[in-house]
């Protein structure tokens, strides 16, 4: 990662209210090509209402959004997707209902070859089970017994392990995650990092909101701190200590722009 590089995804001064509520009051996020940004703030600071306004699951009232410098307006979650960006929502968007194999390819099924597929739009079910199983084998979720099993009946975590293999596997430029491991014990957990770190090496840019402060200096190149919805400072674990971090997440201190030191809030 390389700070002279142009950004791949980037907002501008983003504003989103709802009602009386600003969510998002002129909130700017640069990804870099390649890096894990981690998003942190306190609970209500913003970061999942500017990460809906950066996959089309919301339309921001104001500011403007690049993906590599070309200007986008996503109206709705598809625009997102067919750009090359996939997001794991905090509140899972997974049909209960339906198997492991089809909520991965929600939205893009995969039809027969041939005649079947083009004319009578017959979906090619065998392989796509056989897709989901290498992408939930790949992402080493052991746990998950039959990929034909309906997703209400997996746990919180085996559904979040779902979610992020579904981002994996489609996911050609941004991957956004909300909390992807709010929901996983210990092992999964490592293993969603492990597979955010392959998808760095993959070349892909990563957003990744966490609460979990160790995870974030584990994995993240650089940490965007949310406050009152708007980015209050970008540091990385190497500049600074999650002390630090937590205390502009809080408004103890404030970060100076011009030589990135802590200070106190005026
Ligand atoms: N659909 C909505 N209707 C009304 N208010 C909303 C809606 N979505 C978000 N908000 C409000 O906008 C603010 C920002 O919410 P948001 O979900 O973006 O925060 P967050 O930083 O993701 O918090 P958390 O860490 O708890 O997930 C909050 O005050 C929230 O109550
Ligand atoms: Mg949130």
């Amino acid at each position: 990662m390389s700070k002279s590089k142009a950004p791949v995804l980037e907002a501008k001064s983003l504003v989103k209210t709802y009602g009386r509520v600003i969510a998002i009051d002129g909130a700017d996020l640069q990804l870099f090509p390649g890096e894990i940004l981690a998003v942190v703030g306190d609970n209500g600071a913003g970061k999942s209402t500017m990460i809906k306004c950066l996959s089309g699951a919301e339309m921001p009232d104001g500011g403007s959004m690049e993906l590599d410098g070309v200007p986008i307006t996503f109206k709705r979650q598809k625009d997102s997707r067919d750009a090359g960006i996939e997001t794991v929502y905090q509140t899972l968007a997974v049909s209960p209902a339906l198997d492991i194999a089809a909520n991965l390819f929600l939205g893009r099924e995969v039809r027969k070859k041939g005649v079947l597929g083009v004319l009578f739009r017959m979906l090619d079910n065998s392989g796509m089970r056989k897709r989901a199983k290498d992408e939930i084998t790949a992402l080493g979720i052991g746990t998950i017994q039959n990929i034909s099993q309906a997703v209400e009946t997996l746990s919180g975590g085996q559904r979040q392990a779902v979610s992020v293999a579904r981002a994996a596997a489609f996911g050609q430029k941004v991957i956004i995650l909300d909390e992807p491991t709010a929901a996983l014990g210990v092992k999964e957990s490592g293993q969603v990092l492990k597979l955010i770190q392959s998808l760095r090496q993959r070349g892909l840019s990563i957003i990744l909101i966490s609460h979990n402060m160790p995870q974030v200096f584990e994995v993240a190149d650089r940490i965007h701190i949310q406050r009152l919805g708007k980015r209050a400072a970008v540091v990385t674990p190497k500049s600074h200590t999650m002390n630090e971090v937590v205390a502009v997440m809080t408004g103890a201190l404030k970060l100076d722009v011009k030589d990135q030191t802590l200070g106190p809030v005026n």
